[in-house]
């Protein structure tokens, strides 16, 4: 069975669905890097391992991100979860992991990279907005998509009702994107597409 390291930095609802699921791997920590973040107490009582690293601690993201690496390699991971980690990751940690880190975006790749999504999509008007679970590449809200959900943007909406319909699409669709990669489901192509195999 796969190891899976999840990494949050908050509320973690997207790492609650994961646990939920009851997937066909090891769920063996859930990291963050805020000591009260809300999540970890959810991961301790459901018996997960659960460990805080503190980037305050550190005198820069290179020197923090080698300490995260070391502390996630501890758990022997075969895949690791982004699952709302607040934090910009070097070059050298994304390579580390690479075709093995997983996040989810609140937005339909490629539109509406970085922060405040919803309001992005409201203030274009676009009519469809959703999620995207993607491989982690050096560049920020980029790689290879495995997945997506969408959702309409109605009359009226803000910021707040959008995203709480987005979330309850992440809550379906990122359980869905880990267990095609615990089940080798997914196979990156040359051309940065994903494939999900039958
Ligand atoms: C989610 O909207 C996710 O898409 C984004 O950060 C948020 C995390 O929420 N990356 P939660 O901590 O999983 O509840």
């Amino acid at each position: 069975m796969k190891n899976v390291v999840i990494l949050i930095s908050g509320r973690g609802s997207n790492m609650q669905a994961l646990v939920k699921a009851n997937l066909p791997c090891k769920i063996a920590a859930v990291i963050s890097n805020k000591a009260d973040a809300a999540g970890l107490a959810f991961a301790a009582e459901h018996g997960i391992q659960t460990a805080v690293l503190s980037h305050k601690d550190f005198g820069s993201r290179e020197a923090f991100d080698t300490a995260m690496a070391s502390l996630i390699d501890s758990y022997q991971p075969d895949l690791v979860v982004l699952a709302g980690f607040m934090r910009i990751l070097s070059p050298a940690f994304v390579q580390h992991y690479e075709g093995r880190l997983l996040n989810i975006h609140p937005s339909l790749l490629p539109s509406f990279k970085g922060l405040h999504t919803h309001q992005q999509a409201i203030d274009a008007g676009v009519k469809l907005h959703g999620c995207s679970v993607h491989f982690v590449t050096a560049e920020l809200d980029h790689g290879p998509i495995v997945a997506q959900a969408a959702v309409p943007v109605l009359d009226g909406d803000d910021e707040d009702t959008l995203a709480a319909r987005v979330l309850t699409q992440e809550h379906q669709l990122y359980p869905q994107a880990v267990r095609w990669f615990v089940e080798d489901k997914l196979q990156i192509l040359e051309n940065g597409t994903v494939r999900i195999r039958a």
